[in-house]
């Protein structure tokens, strides 16, 4: 991501905010998920890193946007001061709009052993899962959610388009580098779609439970603001059950892979069992 960071911006300022963003300590779990899922589909050696870097470019734009005063107004990313904070509204705006950019045109970098329409799908996949049918409009449904009390299904909804669906497109972005068969593409979509919801629940727990020196972000932030998660509305001990129950579907979804897809059961364990 260095690499791709060096040259982004024709404003110092905006290359230094676009490089605060990205390497202030995150987990790159998406990258993580590609890496991952390439290798379930056989191919450990594939050079999916560029793809990586997308994944983690749109995830930490999403995160610099999700705090900005219009929307979560937080202070706190990463155990620092928000990119808006740190900068300012409209260095923050500008970062979050140029590493969108930024991970599109790193997604179509020609790669030697990546056939260009396999590279088409996954440029597609990301795109989708980026836009108004994914995670802005979950955030736009999260937004609207506030101060409203949701049932679960229409909770559901708003986790699996504002989280889930960035970690579904990391996971099939993965495999499409990989040159997955449809039924290897199905499998993994029915993992990622339970570690997607599974991963904001936790988030959700770790808003009500967790430490803020851990998280790194302010704990107790949608009680405040009055939010839609689920320990608000199931309660702390019936969301822990759900997450392990997803944790649970995950694996059974990976059932037709062997030891290639360990790293891959190893993250949905993590994803539930994670305190940041
Ligand atoms: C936080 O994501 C925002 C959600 C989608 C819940 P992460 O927990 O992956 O954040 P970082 O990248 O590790 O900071
Ligand atoms: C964020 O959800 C989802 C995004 C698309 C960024 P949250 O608002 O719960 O994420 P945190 O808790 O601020 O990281
Ligand atoms: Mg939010
Ligand atoms: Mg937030
Ligand atoms: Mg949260």
């Amino acid at each position: 991501m260095k690499q791709y960071l060096k040259s982004a911006s024709c404003d110092a300022q905006l290359e230094q905010a676009m490089h605060y963003a990205l390497f202030n300590g995150g987990k790159r779990i998406r990258p993580m998920l590609v890496y991952a899922a390439a290798q379930a589909c056989g191919l450990s050696k594939i050079k999916v890193g560029f793809a990586a870097a997308a994944l983690e470019m749109i995830h930490s734009y999403s995160l610099v946007h999700d705090d900005l005063p219009a929307m979560d107004d937080d202070d706190l990313r990463r155990g620092k001061p928000t990119c808006h904070i740190a900068f300012n509204e409209a260095t923050a705006i500008l970062v979050g709009d140029a590493l969108q950019a930024l991970a599109f045109d790193v997604l179509s970098q020609p790669q030697l052993d990546i056939s260009g329409s396999a590279q088409l799908q996954m440029i597609n996949a990301l795109a989708r899962a980026a836009g108004g049918m994914g995670m802005c409009g979950g955030q736009a449904l999260d937004i609207a959610a506030t101060g409203q009390s949701l049932d679960l299904l229409g909770l559901e909804q708003v986790h699996q388009h504002k989280t889930g669906d960035l970690i579904r497109a990391s996971v099939r972005v993965g495999a499409l580098a990989a040159q997955a068969s449809q039924q290897q593409l199905d499998a993994l979509d029915q993992y990622a779609s339970c570690i997607g919801l599974s991963f904001q629940i936790q988030d959700d727990i770790l808003d009500v439970e967790g430490d803020t020196e851990v998280i790194g972000k302010p704990q107790g932030a949608d009680q405040a603001l009055n939010k839609s998660t689920y320990p608000a509305l199931m309660g702390l001990d019936a969301a822990k059950s759900k997450a392990l129950d997803l944790h649970n579907q995950a694996l059974e979804a990976l059932s037709g892979f062997a030891d290639e897809a360990e790293p891959l059961r190893q993250l949905s364990e993590y994803i539930i069992a994670r305190d940041r």
